[in-house]
């Protein structure tokens, strides 16, 4: 069975083909890259609008498949941006019905976790997803995926990205901030901000800014920052492996290029003789293919949409 996948529940329009042995047979996107600011919901939909279709046939190219190929059309349907979901599953059910394929309606923050299991042969694993949207440690417990602790405010990403406009680093803020923090090891105190499983980086995001205007330099803000930031997440990470009993550590999302903290969630990760998994950077940011493999065992378990359903999460191991 082939299945086409779609992703657009942020900036990155994404569009990927596997088969239902697990092979990718594409892989296309297209982020949307704002020239200041942020991402604006309404523009996100627009940049899926126009590129939705031509990274559909580009797909089917690089797949060598013509589009009667396909066997089905899975999209992410949240969480995410309004406007950019609502366009990405107009064009999926679009594509399904003039197919007339079955459709299945896949959980975003899942998509990576499954991506990470399939390309890393990674088995059970506890999962810290970070990225700009989201910040969360799940696992598989108890025949669902379980949040074992999240963000309270913004993600991590966010809060990176947030911090490097205000300071004239521009968008994406991520490997700008890593890249100073590399010249950096004076460590200025910032709030420490874990609250029971969960983490809080928007009072971290107002403190370093804080500390910026006041007169300290950028690359130790830069430092002191991550530092803090990533000792949090992996504070909580830990805790969560301790309760979970889970002997895999996955890491997926977009902050998840960060070469500090990998080496930091590593190094906890040794400690508690776990083994630490890691997807291809292509399959770590937000992409079709992983809507597309989490359809296709969605669809093998006879899982199809669960639309108004309170909690979607769904058993697919
Ligand atoms: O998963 P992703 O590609 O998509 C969205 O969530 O939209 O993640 C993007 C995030 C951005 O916040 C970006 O600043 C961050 O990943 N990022 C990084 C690095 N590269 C990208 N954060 C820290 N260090 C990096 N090297």
């Amino acid at each position: 069975m082939i299945c086409i996948g779609l992703e657009g529940t942020a900036e990155k329009t994404g569009v990927g083909i596997v088969d239902s042995e697990g092979n990718i047979l594409a892989l296309q996107g297209r982020a949307l890259l704002p020239e200041k600011g942020g991402i604006h919901p309404r523009e996100a939909a627009e940049h899926h609008a126009q590129n939705l279709v031509p990274l559909i046939k580009k797909s089917l190219e690089e797949a060598d498949l013509g589009l009667t190929d396909l066997d089905m059309v899975a999209f992410a349907r949240g969480p995410g941006l309004g406007p950019a979901l609502r366009t990405v599953a107009t064009a999926a059910r679009s594509l399904a019905l003039s197919l007339n394929v079955p459709i299945v309606g896949v959980n975003h923050c899942i998509g990576h976790i499954e991506i990470g299991r399939l390309t890393t042969g990674c088995q059970d694993p506890l999962t810290l997803y970070v990225s700009g949207g989201n910040t969360q440690v799940t696992a598989f417990d108890s025949g669902r995926y379980q949040i074992f602790g999240e963000t309270l405010d913004i993600a991590i990403g966010n809060c990176l990205d947030q911090f490097a406009r205000t300071v004239g680093l521009g968008h994406p803020g991520g490997p700008r901030v890593e890249e100073l923090a590399l010249t950096s090891d004076n460590y200025l105190k910032l709030p420490y901000t874990v609250k029971g499983m969960d983490l809080s980086f928007s009072g971290l995001l107002t403190a370093a800014i804080r500390k910026y205007e006041s007169g300290a330099r950028l690359e130790d803000v830069c430092y002191s920052l991550q530092e803090t930031a990533f000792a949090m997440l992996v504070e909580v990470t830990e805790r969560a492996l301790a309760h979970s009993k889970k002997s895999e550590v996955l890491l997926v999302g977009g902050v998840a290029a960060n070469q500090r903290l990998r080496q930091m969630l590593e190094v906890m990760t040794q400690e508690h003789y776990a083994d630490f998994f890691m997807p291809e950077m292509r399959y770590c940011g937000d992409n079709g293919a992983m809507n597309a493999w989490l359809g296709l065992l969605m669809h093998q378990k006879g899982l199809k949409n669960q639309q108004g359903r309170k909690n979607d999460i769904t058993d697919t191991q």
